[in-house]
């Protein structure tokens, strides 16, 4: 039976204990998307996680539609993220970086054209932009060519990971995003070789998980799925089957970890689950699973008991709990997030939360 504070490897990272840092998007980044000081001092904060999954990360301008989230694509980017892995190293820790492509998610006045997607559909709700929240547009279906085209920058995108000094990357492959919009039947509508079929419908995340594994080493790279939750107006008609052949592929791709967003209960935004797959992906998938279940982190840690998984990944009350391993370890209080600082701002909300033995800010 494995302990939260036994050690575990991913591939090639070895972690101290089985508590990760879920990627969380805190948009402190500027216009151009490079990372800072200020966010190199939040994550060398959070270092004693047995690994940090950063924020999402653009692979390039057109995927990236969420205002001061950063970026992967230019020189620039990686020399700022060189701030942030540097201080997260010395202060002990593990990074890896989370890269994403919005598809459809992305809004024009950020992205810079229509988006992409696996089919011409319009996502629900509002997009944020720099002018406040606008309806989204109507995404146009990926040709062969963009394919071929995104696919490349997920693998220049995973070689300035390496090179501004992360430990590895994780593909974004949940919550509604373009690999999401490819793998589930709510959003991909394709007649040619990336829709219709199971088969046809992993190819896009296959031929990312190939390119990025190509580029940096596949010991390097993890995956994060939300597969039993409807996200961003995604869902598939029969996630276990879909889901089972996603974890015969990642063995066959020899992909060492996968993250999965998957709570048993609603979710706090309202959310209903479809049943877990995690427990069918485990018996034909022999990398480590990690398990974020949403609101309640002790779920998780029964599951890592009962050896359905081997880690947990908690994503909010690390925003409020920089030393959030330390005080599960000792069974201390946890601090409360303000959520009107989740996503946007700067110092305030961000680099402040106490530690043990501190008392609060004013
Ligand atoms: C402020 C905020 C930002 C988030 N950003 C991301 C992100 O960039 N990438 C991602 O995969 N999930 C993101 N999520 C989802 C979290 O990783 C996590 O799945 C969710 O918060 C539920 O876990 P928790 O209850 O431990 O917070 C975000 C959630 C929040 C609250």
């Amino acid at each position: 039976m494995a302990c939260l504070f036994d050690p575990v490897n991913f591939g090639a990272i070895a972690l101290p204990n089985r508590i990760m840092m879920a990627p969380l998007t805190r948009g402190r980044s500027d216009r151009e998307a490079v990372p800072n000081e200020l966010m190199a001092r939040y994550y060398a904060q959070r270092a004693s996680a047995g690994l940090i999954v950063t924020e999402a990360t653009g692979i390039s301008r057109e995927g990236l539609g969420w205002p001061n989230a950063p970026g992967l694509w230019s020189d620039a980017q990686v020399e700022g993220w060189k701030l942030v892995t540097d201080a997260a190293h010395r202060a002990g820790g593990r990074i890896v970086a989370q890269l994403w492509h919005m598809g459809r998610l992305v809004h024009p006045d950020l992205g810079g054209g229509q988006p992409v997607s696996s089919s011409a559909t319009t996502a629900p709700d509002y997009a944020r932009t720099y002018e406040g929240k606008k309806s989204y547009v109507q995404a146009r279906a990926a040709t062969h060519d963009d394919i071929a085209r995104i696919v490349g920058d997920y693998a220049h995108a995973a070689r300035n990971a390496i090179r501004a000094g992360f430990d590895g990357v994780q593909v974004h492959g949940a919550n509604g995003y373009l690999v999401d919009q490819f793998l589930r039947d709510g959003a991909n509508f394709r007649t040619d070789e990336y829709g219709g079929s199971i088969a046809n419908r992993l190819r896009f995340m296959t031929e990312v998980l190939e390119a990025v594994g190509g580029a940096i080493g596949i010991d390097r790279v993890g995956i994060r799925f939300s597969p039993n939750l409807e996200s961003q107006g995604v869902e598939d008609s029969n996630p276990l089957p879909l889901f089972e052949a996603v974890a015969r592929r990642l063995e066959e791709l020899k992909v060492p970890w996968i993250e999965l967003r998957e709570p048993r209960l609603p979710t706090s935004s309202g959310v209903v689950p479809t049943p877990l797959v995690s427990p069918h992906m485990r018996r034909l998938y022999s990398g480590k699973i990690a398990i974020n279940n949403d609101s309640d982190w002790t779920d998780a840690h029964r599951r890592v008991i009962d050896d359905e998984a081997d880690a947990i990944s908690v994503g909010r009350l690390f925003i409020a709990n920089p030393d959030l391993v330390e005080r599960i370890a000792r069974g201390a209080p946890l601090n409360d997030g303000d959520s009107s600082t989740y996503y946007r701002g700067g110092a305030k909300g961000y680099v402040d939360y106490p530690l043990l033995g501190e008392a609060a800010a004013a």
